[in-house]
């Protein structure tokens, strides 16, 4: 049974890849300091071949024996919030990474976990055309994306030099419940639900790309179990939506009308045009998406409807 010490796995993307994870056999240790982001709606104590640690990576001290990967999704990961106050991103996004990779080259060389990191298509920078393959560099634009680039420069750092051996995932957007309200889809659905207008930044033309978190979770997994390691790999699902869209979608699913639920605020300084990533590397290990945006919003605004007790 292959061992993992997945980090913020309470929060949204770490807690549909810890459910994940258990169900394939995995053995999981969850280490989550709980930050505000931490889902309180999961548990998975009493699960087999579970343990959950209550730490801060950028302050750990040591890695367990046996363990076979560090799957690191602890970070901060608001946009907004690292455009106001950065030093939980400096210290969690950057401090974290640093500590794993010193913690890992601490141990000895039989005993060394693969860092398999979680990174983000945002480091990228706006892609004006085509998709961004691997081998594209990077050029964050926002703090969140600066830290999340950095830190995937530590780690092609520590193994060129120290031999840490690291695997690379770049993500694109994911939705799904459990994600915390500040997120765009969370946070349209829950802000209609209570009667208040959706808040978006600008026009909303911006284009990203939309995955589910469980599909998403589904590809890190493929890469885990058939990826090589040293490679970086893209995970993306080729839906690309506006914001704007895919808050209409939320709107019209619920029968509102536009005027009625979204209001407009300024854009958000730093904002990327468009992420846009080939996942073909992903892809031929046998990995595809298998949900769409359009299909999983009736039931992302049924499970919030009952999440918040309110009757169909
Ligand atoms: N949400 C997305 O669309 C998206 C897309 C691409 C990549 N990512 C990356 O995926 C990862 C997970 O994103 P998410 O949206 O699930 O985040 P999230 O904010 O929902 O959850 C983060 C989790 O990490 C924990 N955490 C934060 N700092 C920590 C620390 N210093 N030590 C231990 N635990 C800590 C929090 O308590 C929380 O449970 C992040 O690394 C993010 O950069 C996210």
């Amino acid at each position: 049974m292959k061992k993992l010490l997945v980090t913020g796995g309470l929060g949204f993307i770490g807690s549909y890849f810890v459910d994940l994870a258990l169900k394939r056999g995995f053995y999981v240790i969850n280490v989550d300091k709980k930050t505000y982001a931490a889902r309180t709606d999961v548990d998975f104590d009493g699960r087999d071949h579970y343990e959950f640690i209550e730490e801060d990576i950028s302050t750990m001290t040591h890695i367990p024996p046996g363990v076979d990967y560090v799957v690191n999704f602890a970070a901060e990961s608001h946009v907004d919030n690292s455009i106001h106050a950065n030093e939980a991103f400096y210290n969690s996004n950057i401090g974290g990474v640093y500590n794993i990779l010193e913690l890992i080259r601490a141990k000895d060389e039989t005993d060394r976990p693969i860092l398999f990191h979680i990174s983000t298509d945002e480091v990228y920078g706006t892609a004006h055309a085509g998709s961004f393959t691997e081998e594209d560099k990077l050029l964050p634009s926002n703090p969140y994306s600066a830290t999340k680039a950095a830190a995937e420069q530590l780690i092609f750092g520590w193994r060129h030099t120290h031999g840490i051996k690291a695997i690379i995932c770049r993500s694109c957007n994911n939705y799904g419940f459990g994600q915390y309200p500040e997120k765009l889809l969370a946070k349209t659905i829950e802000f209609l639900l209570n009667g208040k207008k959706m808040t978006v930044h600008g026009d909303g033309t911006y284009l990203r790309e939309w995955i589910y978190a469980e599909d998403n979770c589904e590809g890190l997994l493929a890469v885990l179990e058939k990826g090589e390691e040293g490679q970086v790999y893209n995970i993306s699902s080729g839906e690309e939506h506006s914001v704007m869209d895919a808050v209409r979608m939320v709107v019209e699913a619920m029968g509102m009308k536009e005027e009625d639920a979204v209001v407009h605020i300024p854009n958000r300084p730093g904002q990327d045009l468009r992420y846009s990533v080939d996942c073909s590397k992903a892809r031929a290990l046998g990995w595809a998406p298998k949900t769409t945006l359009k299909e999983y919003i009736p039931e992302y605004i049924r499970l919030y409807k009952e999440k918040l007790g309110i009757a169909e």
